[in-house]
């Protein structure tokens, strides 16, 4: 018997950011999160996974090249994760009296996954690709889990894959319990609550970061004295507030959050010792230009954020995006040979 499961998984750009673990291994955070999950086509893992008795070990490629599953011990605990689940259901489904359960949990597993944007510039690849792994194993061994349950499994992947599982509005509670059963990604609304909200990205650079996520946030939970008081007094307040934002569709909250939120992980990472800087000139000259185009009468009508790298996304009402694209690409005007190089469709939110 052998069987193939092939899914897809957008990516998620958050709006209060995860940066910091209380437990490395099982990746528990310091604080809860939330974040938009963007439209798949443009950004996504595409990854199919196979089984079959033919097989002698398990086995994985990405972007066309083999990685050896056995040296991550993230896709380990994915992989074993899973198995494990399915053992547990077969041995279940024993006890009912069903004879002819599949021993699929026997079977070695191959994996082939692809990304269509850059991997490792903060643009998010790590989210989608573990949720897009998770979700295709968990349908490859027919378990019969909960989305959120899922999401369990892929924050132990990459923290920030736990909210690629969920379309549109999606929180990271961070959970209490040392075991993680309780920290897992909830839909706040889905993207059909807030059609109106798109956002662009604009790629300033797609050269792999020089401090990864994992390395940098072990350094600032080590060294930051400002991450305490993000993690105990501004995250639990704004996970609120901006939460009512969503609800009532208020965008000026919703962005003035998202930007001071973005604001302050910049500023946790340049208080980490030694420092970390994201941002180049062209991103600050973005915020610059942000912050100018929100100080006119109408007040906020865009929000950016920054993730680990010094790409810039922005969320803002479908009705202002064609201004603002006009407004960015006057003080970044795209190159003459490709004049739409620079702004392919708006993003959406995805469901
Ligand atoms: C800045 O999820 O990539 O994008 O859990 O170590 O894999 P690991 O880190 P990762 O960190 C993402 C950090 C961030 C903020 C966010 O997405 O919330």
């Amino acid at each position: 018997m052998s069987k193939t499961i092939t899914c897809s998984a957008p990516v998620n750009i958050a709006v209060i950011k995860y940066w910091g673990k209380r437990d490395e291994e099982l990746i528990l955070p310091t604080n809860s999160s939330l974040s938009c999950t963007l439209s798949q086509d443009q950004l996504q893992t595409r990854t199919s996974v196979s089984f079959s008795p033919t097989y002698t070990k398990d086995r994985l490629w990405l972007n066309g090249k083999e990685e050896d599953v056995f040296k991550s011990a993230r896709l380990r605990n994915c992989l074993s994760e899973t198995r494990r689940l399915r053992s547990e259901y077969e041995a279940s489904l024993e006890k009912k009296g069903n004879s002819s359960v599949a021993k699929l949990s026997q079977y070695f597993v191959h994996a082939a996954s692809i990304n269509n944007f850059p991997t490792a510039a903060g643009l998010a690849s790590s989210a989608s690709g573990y949720a897009c792994f998770v979700f295709a194993l968990c349908k490859l061994y027919e378990l019969p889990i909960s989305v959120s349950d899922m999401s369990r499994i892929a924050r132990t992947g990459s923290g920030s894959a736990c909210r690629s599982l969920f379309g549109g509005f999606v929180a990271w509670e961070m959970g209490q319990l040392k075991d993680g059963s309780d920290s897992q990604a909830v839909q706040i609304a889905p993207e059909t609550h807030w059609p109106e909200i798109e956002a662009i990205i604009l790629v300033v650079s797609d050269a792999k970061k020089a401090t990864s996520s994992t390395s940098g946030m072990q350094t600032t939970v080590q060294t930051s004295e400002l991450l305490q008081h993000r993690i105990s007094e501004v995250v639990p307040r704004r996970m609120k507030e901006i939460i009512h934002a969503i609800e009532q569709k208020d965008f000026k909250a919703f962005a003035e959050i998202t930007m001071k939120d973005s604001n302050q992980f910049h500023a946790v990472c340049l208080d980490t010792y030694p420092p970390i800087c994201y941002l180049n000139d062209v991103s600050k000259k973005v915020i610059e230009l942000l912050t100018a185009y929100n100080s006119g009468p109408d007040g906020i009508k865009a929000a950016y954020t920054f993730d680990a790298g010094p790409n810039a996304v922005i969320y803002a009402p479908k009705a202002n995006i064609k201004e603002l694209i006009q407004f960015i690409s006057f003080y970044f005007p795209p190159p003459r040979s490709n004049p739409t190089a620079y702004f392919p469709d708006p993003l959406k939110i995805f469901q």
